[in-house]
């Protein structure tokens, strides 16, 4: 790696993950780290071992499966928490340790009720326990945007002293504008003694909508690892955005004079998809780089400079971010070479049993509708993964609707190995589908938010149906698709209710979670 590249650290899988709605489990964590590691970003932050049992897991199942990527787990700078992030990260083949403390005179009146000596004491001691385990160790100094400069200079001194090799400056409340952010990036690498021997990292928040600003302004000053998550999913408003940070270097060489990523932008599309699968949250239409209309030309004189020459308002093409267009791919008489051959063409992984499952719903889908889009193949893969924790299947449904008779639904679940059948009536087909799963599941969940969308154009589009269910207190998001949207639903309610089972079973073991 050169002067010239810029690591793009992903921490889509724990500062994205603790947004909420967006938490993974083991196997969607596993499935993702995958994805990104194909992407080729450099570090993937899989999680906080010492939050939960559950993180310590994916931490080290990521760590254990990834052979190319640096793994990354978080860790305060307590004895135990860097211990338990060493132990997470024993069998990972690049290994970092990252960790962290506030460093802003408001974090340490209010929150650690420390002094500045004993943080700065914290630091050296972490540091060089987490040294002990690993040669790749960053340091963060949380809130540094609202710290004391000095203090940084000898905070981050301390730190590269007793060996970290990353310095990272988080903007943790997003609270920094460009050129302030720039300045403090310069300002510590003229005043941190052997600054030349350390990556300056920058990690930013988007609660004034600036993260991919700051971000790039601090490459602009020196800074040569930028912190983000695909989609910019991430507490509050969000972290940096991987796609945006990349593109806009990629896309303007004359302002990023020499610099590049390692990223293999043709992944940023498949990647946001397969994330937005996973969690169950769509980027919104306009959102640059990976949004429904980012390459959507809908004035008439756009159209027609953009047929006469791309150049006119294209400045980046769909394909080099993996956007094909909705190009018809297979058909009924499209075998299993050709379908495999399709999905490893969008960056789609899906294997063993999965795989199976994945075909027999194609073959199903393309019987039912002529043609089969790349959107329909996303949305089959991401219906066929069934994590293996999963309590609740769905097996066959039947309902009975229309304006005269009272809607009624029978669902039949498969619930650990045992098939559970229930009829319930309601105000309409997909409440009574709802309240039979509820009576089957036994959740007390509340439904807060039913949503529904066509994948393709054409009456015979596959739909997609996002369901938002609460329970004490936790949130998470449901999907599923099919041609039939009755059907859609009941998948989507039974995927959210597979999720809050296994909250429940995760808090049972480790308690509450979170920075
Ligand atoms: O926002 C933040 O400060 C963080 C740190 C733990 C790096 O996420
Ligand atoms: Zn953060």
């Amino acid at each position: 790696m050169t002067q010239d590249t810029v690591r793009i650290f992903d921490t889509t899988l724990r500062d994205g993950e603790q947004s909420p709605g967006c938490s993974m489990n083991h196997s969607e964590k596993l499935t993702l780290g995958r994805q990104l590691e194909k992407l080729g970003v450099d570090v993937i932050e899989a999680g906080f071992p010492a939050a939960s049992e559950g993180d310590f897991e994916s931490v080290r199942a990521v760590g254990e499966a990834l052979r190319e990527t640096i793994v990354c787990g978080l860790a305060r700078t307590g004895v135990a928490d860097v211990e338990r992030c060493a132990q997470a990260l024993e069998r990972a083949a690049k290994p970092r340790i990252h960790t962290f403390i506030a460093t802003s005179d408001i974090h340490l009146k209010h929150k650690l009720r420390m002094t500045r000596e004993q943080v700065m004491e914290e630091v050296e001691r972490a540091v060089t326990q987490a040294r002990g385990y690993c040669d790749d160790v960053e340091f963060s100094a949380e809130d540094a945007t609202r710290s004391d400069r000095d203090y940084l200079v000898q905070i981050f001194s301390v730190a590269l002293e007793a060996g970290a090799t990353t310095l990272n400056v988080p903007d943790t409340v997003g609270y920094t504008t460009p050129d302030e952010y720039a300045e403090l990036i310069a300002y510590l690498k003229a005043n941190v003694p052997g600054s030349d021997r350390a990556v300056f990292a920058v990690h930013c928040h988007n609660d004034l909508g600036l993260a991919v600003a700051n971000s790039l302004a601090a490459v602009h000053a020196g800074a040569r690892q930028v912190e983000c998550t695909v989609n910019g999913i991430g507490e509050r408003a969000g972290n940096t955005s991987m796609e945006e940070v990349v593109m806009a270097i990629k896309t303007r060489p004359d302002v990023f004079a020499g610099l590049d990523t390692q990223i293999v932008t043709r992944e940023i599309y498949p990647s946001s998809r397969l994330l937005s699968s996973i969690i169950g949250v769509q980027v919104q239409p306009n959102k640059a780089i990976v949004g429904a209309n980012a390459f959507a030309h809908e004035a008439g004189i756009h159209q027609a400079g953009v047929l006469k020459a791309p150049i006119t308002y294209e400045i980046m093409t769909p394909e080099s971010v993996g956007k094909s267009s909705s190009e018809l791919v297979l058909g009924k008489h499209s075998g299993r070479h050709a379908f495999r051959d399709r999905l490893d063409e969008l960056g789609l992984v899906v294997e063993g049993e999965d795989f199976e499952r994945a075909f027999k719903r194609f073959k199903a889908l393309a019987d039912a509708k002529k043609q089969i889009f790349n959107e329909d193949l996303e949305a089959i893969v991401a219906d066929a993964i069934v994590s293996t924790e999963d309590r609740f299947e769905l097996g066959e449904i039947a309902i009975t609707s229309g304006t005269f008779p009272v809607p009624s639904a029978t669902v039949e679940l498969l619930i650990e190995g045992q098939k559970r059948k229930a009829t319930a009536s309601g105000v309409g087909p997909v409440d009574a589908i709802f309240k039979a799963v509820t009576e089957l599941t036994e959740t007390k969940c509340d439904l807060i938010r039913y949503q529904v969308h066509a994948i393709t154009s054409g009456m015979d589009a596959q739909g997609e149906v996002s369901v938002t269910v609460s329970e004490d207190g936790r949130r998470v998001i449901g999907n599923g698709a099919h041609e039939d949207v009755i059907v859609a639903s009941a998948k989507a309610y039974v995927h959210a209710i597979n999720k809050l089972e296994w909250h429940k079973r995760r808090r049972a073991v480790d308690g509450p979670k979170g920075v």
